[in-house]
């Protein structure tokens, strides 16, 4: 069963809303699988990691809570989930692998994640282009600051249903062609990202896949100036608030990590500790692929 492109057809996205909320977890708990070597999950961990994220597009799992820096690690688990296209962007390594962790000095200090600062509700990658859309995501936390570093997350989908029962007219805003533009990255007068401008929200024609682009940010950023569309980021900014029932809480333990397709999530400030060990390291991926349609091709 899969969300219709347009708004038209109201009794399929109707059946689809139904199904989609039946049984919805409801907490991260419920969203969790053990992992005794998250590196290696065997077939009944692949598929119930699988089975999470066709239900809320994300999953977390909780592994040995010992510290191991090993970037194999996340790359062998997105691999064994048939996550194939590892997208390379500016701040990561050859391998597709981000360490975030607090920088001091140097150019990627100036990169939000790599500080010890909140980071406002967003999906990933609002500045690749539609070519190049991050669909999946995978976090492998190394080591945990002892105090903040959670993460809020919201399922896309649950966020489509909230606002087009609210008022579909947010959908039509939200899939503007030039909802949401973002500047080019300018460094040293040379353009090292291209102006990115596109819709907010899309809705994959050969999957009907969900795919959105938001981010919470107040600059670096341009909402194209629509009622309907300025009126659905309204909507959601309060919808991102701890009553929701829908938003879901996790503080990744050395170990554990998420694995999602692009959802929305925001990340609290944190405080390292002066032990090596109380100093927050998180391994990023950044896909192509969805994780939803990895498993359909396996
Ligand atoms: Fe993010």
């Amino acid at each position: 069963m899969t969300l219709p492109i347009g708004l038209e057809n109201k009794e399929v996205y109707l059946q689809w809303r139904e199904e989609k909320l039946a049984d919805y977890p409801s907490d991260s708990p419920a969203l969790t699988v053990n992992l005794e070597t998250p590196g290696q999950p065997n077939p009944q961990q692949i598929e119930a990691l699988k089975a999470l994220c066709r239900k809320t597009n994300m999953a977390i799992y909780a592994g040995p809570e010992a510290i191991v820096e090993d970037k194999n690690i996340a790359i062998n688990l997105g691999a064994a989930l048939g996550l194939k296209q590892v997208d390379r962007s500016l701040t990561t390594e050859d391998d597709g692998v981000s360490e975030l962790s607090v920088a001091i000095g140097g150019e990627k200090s100036a990169y939000i994640p790599y500080t010890d600062r909140s980071l406002g509700w967003h999906t990933d990658g609002c500045y690749n282009d539609a070519d190049h859309l991050i669909n999946g995501f995978l976090l492998h936390c190394v080591r945990a600051a002892p105090e903040g570093g959670e993460n809020y997350l919201l399922d896309p989908e649950i966020a489509y249903i909230l606002l087009r029962d609210e008022n579909p007219d947010f959908i039509d805003g939200l899939m503007l062609v030039d909802a949401l533009s973002i500047p080019a990255n300018i460094e040293n007068d040379k353009v090292i990202r291209a102006e990115q401008s596109g819709p907010a929200l899309s809705i994959d024609p050969d999957t009907q896949a969900l795919h959105l682009r938001y981010t919470g940010r107040k600059t670096y950023v341009t909402w194209r100036d629509d009622p309907r569309l300025q009126e659905a980021l309204a909507f959601l900014k309060d919808a991102f608030n701890e009553q929701n029932q829908y938003i879901f809480k996790v503080k990744l333990k050395p170990g554990s990590g998420l694995i999602g397709n692009n959802v929305l999530h925001n990340r609290t400030k944190f405080v390292d500790g002066d032990a090596a060990d109380d100093k927050r390291l998180i391994y990023r991926i950044y896909y192509h692929d969805r994780i939803t349609n990895a498993l359909n091709n396996n």
